[in-house]
């Protein structure tokens, strides 16, 4: 994607560590302008340092994605400093706390999951969507989960993870949003997938994860890069489309 002699701008929410880090870093290496989202001062501070360091063209955006004045907030920045918006990545979840068994799971636990991983995300992408509107190439990737596909929760011997009432719904609710966003932007040049990074070694798994962040960005990095004749409402990992 190439916006004539402007530098594509970006943000990445969850910014700070991870995969979004990760995420932030491979656009930094495209060229791109890069807002690393973060709800933490010092942790966002650190990962902009290094991004920096890195080479990356990188800005620090405080973002709580549960919290509606810090994203008015965060759009606020960015149309005061890049006018436009090109590239949201959400990214920025939580697992929520144990225990996640349907018989066992306090619906605290499920409110909360849904909070961060879906309400979280559609309250970020209305803020900013008046801003991706004045990209000529607007470009949504949100960061779900295979977990979140019912159709390999129920295939015999698939890996699905553990049973979870929480965290695998919470992306099966975002996967579902997904699909209808892209319905009703298909009139627009805008493209919004989900992706799958795989079972990747970060906080949120207690790195038991087999894939490293970096791995793990690519495919949102690929769904951020599209051409405009790119898919749209699909759900992607490294290996290709993943069923819903
Ligand atoms: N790791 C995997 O194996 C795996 C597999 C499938 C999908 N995913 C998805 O990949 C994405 C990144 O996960 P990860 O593994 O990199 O997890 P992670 O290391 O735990 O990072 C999660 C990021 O989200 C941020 N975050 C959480 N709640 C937030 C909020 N309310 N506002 C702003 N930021 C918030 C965290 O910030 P703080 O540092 O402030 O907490 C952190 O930066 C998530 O969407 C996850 O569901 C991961």
């Amino acid at each position: 994607m190439s916006n004539g002699n402007e530098k594509t701008v970006a943000l990445v929410t969850g910014a700070n560590k991870g995969i979004g880090y990760e995420i932030a870093a491979g656009l930094g290496a495209l060229g791109w302008r890069v807002g690393v989202g973060a709800r933490d001062e010092q942790r966002r501070e650190a990962a902009v340092e290094k991004l920096r360091a890195a080479g990356a063209d990188a800005f620090g955006v405080p973002l709580d994605v549960t919290d509606d004045a810090s994203v008015t907030a965060a759009a606020a920045l960015i149309e005061e400093s890049e006018g436009r918006l090109d590239v949201l990545v959400n990214n920025a979840a939580i697992t929520g706390s144990a225990p996640q068994a349907p018989t066992e799971v306090d619906p605290a636990t499920v409110l909360a999951a849904v909070q961060t991983n879906v309400i979280g995300v559609i309250r970020v992408t209305n803020a900013l969507l008046p801003l991706l509107r004045r990209s000529p190439s607007p470009r949504i990737v949100n960061m779900s989960s295979s977990v979140g596909s019912l159709t390999l929760q129920t295939r015999p011997g698939a890996e699905t993870g553990p049973i979870s009432a929480a965290y695998a719904p919470s992306k099966s609710f975002l996967n579902a949003v997904t699909v209808q966003y892209a319905k009703e932007l298909a009139d627009t040049p805008i493209l919004i997938n989900a992706a799958c990074p795989g079972y990747v070694a970060t906080d949120l798994n207690g790195f038991r994860g087999t894939r490293t962040p970096q791995q793990g960005a690519a495919i949102a990095v690929r769904l951020a890069d599209l051409p405009d004749d790119g898919p749209t409402g699909a759900f992607f990992d490294d290996a290709g489309p993943v069923p819903w």
